[in-house]
């Protein structure tokens, strides 16, 4: 049986007295991301279950709007990783996937059949993105199960002109995520999260704790995993300083504009976005 006040304690800094983890989804409130991997390689027996665990997510309407491209090739893996520069690590991962959304599957399709395709649109745009991360959560969901580490990475997305080349991404295609996935080389600790009284709401929309809330938060994750200097954002336009906390740091970063060039990159591949 696990012991769910422990766990939750990791996860929040907080008991949640009352609440029962049943041993079934303990895994997936110790989980956390791996940053580094042993040489050992994946089968493509695993690597292939995988996949089929994370094809098995639900999609809206069933229409399976997204795509995964799996690369196993060292180099290729090692030039994302050079092109991002900060996440040397990426490159010690077996297995690299870049999460897509994909509306031409569709577009095709409906060419198949001698229809337009009318559906060009922002709904769309959302709907691939949504499919696609929970496929990714699922295939996260059993790479932890079977003893595997995973992070996602986002900075796909800021060398999105030189990625979708060497994936060979054509219209209507976008990464949402890399995802490199590898044997941890050892267990990052748990990271804290909200509390879920700022992120469940019952009923009606209610954040009037709010400040409150994030201030008891700060403090908690300052006292087990203060913001490192090298972890401040954009130490560039604010001056560098100690005891910057969890919402200060999100703050910095939220306050700078990133990858905004990224609607213009989709209407390259043909989203309208309207
Ligand atoms: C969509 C998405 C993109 C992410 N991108 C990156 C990334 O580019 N680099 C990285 O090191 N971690 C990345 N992460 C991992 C988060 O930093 C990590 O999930 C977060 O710090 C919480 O840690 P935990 O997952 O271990 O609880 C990403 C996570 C998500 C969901």
């Amino acid at each position: 049986m696990a012991d769910s006040q422990a766990l939750l304690q990791a996860r929040f800094g907080i008991g949640l007295p009352g609440t029962e983890v049943p041993d079934a989804i303990a895994g997936l409130i110790d989980r956390r991301v791996t940053r580094r991997y042993t040489e050992q390689d994946i089968p493509d027996s695993l690597l292939d279950a995988l996949l089929a665990a994370a094809q098995s997510a639900p999609a809206k309407s069933d229409l399976q709007q997204y795509s995964v491209v799996v690369m196993r090739d060292r180099p290729r893996i090692k030039q994302i990783a050079d092109w991002i520069g900060t996440m040397d690590w990426i490159a010690t991962a077996p297995v690299f996937l870049v999460w897509c959304g994909d509306m031409r599957r569709g577009q095709r399709m409906c060419e198949m059949h001698d229809m337009p395709h009318a559906n060009n649109n922002m709904d769309t745009f959302l709907n691939t993105a949504v499919d696609c991360s929970l496929a990714m959560g699922q295939f996260m969901a059993a790479a932890d199960a079977v003893g595997l580490g995973t992070c996602p990475i986002s900075y796909v997305r800021s060398h999105i002109e030189r990625v979708s080349p060497l994936l060979g991404l054509p219209k209507g295609v976008y990464p949402v995520a890399g995802l490199s996935v590898g044997w941890p080389l050892f267990r990052r600790p748990v990271s804290m999260r909200l509390p879920p009284s700022v992120v469940v709401h019952r009923e009606r929309y209610d954040d009037s704790a709010l400040a409150a809330d994030i201030a008891a938060y700060d403090q908690r994750r300052n006292a087990r995993d203060p913001v490192a200097a090298g972890g401040l954002k954009n130490n560039d336009v604010y001056p560098p300083r100690d005891g910057v906390g969890w919402s200060e740091n999100a703050a910095r970063q939220l306050s700078v504009p990133e990858r905004f060039g990224f609607s213009t990159y989709l209407k390259t591949k043909g989203f309208d976005l309207a």
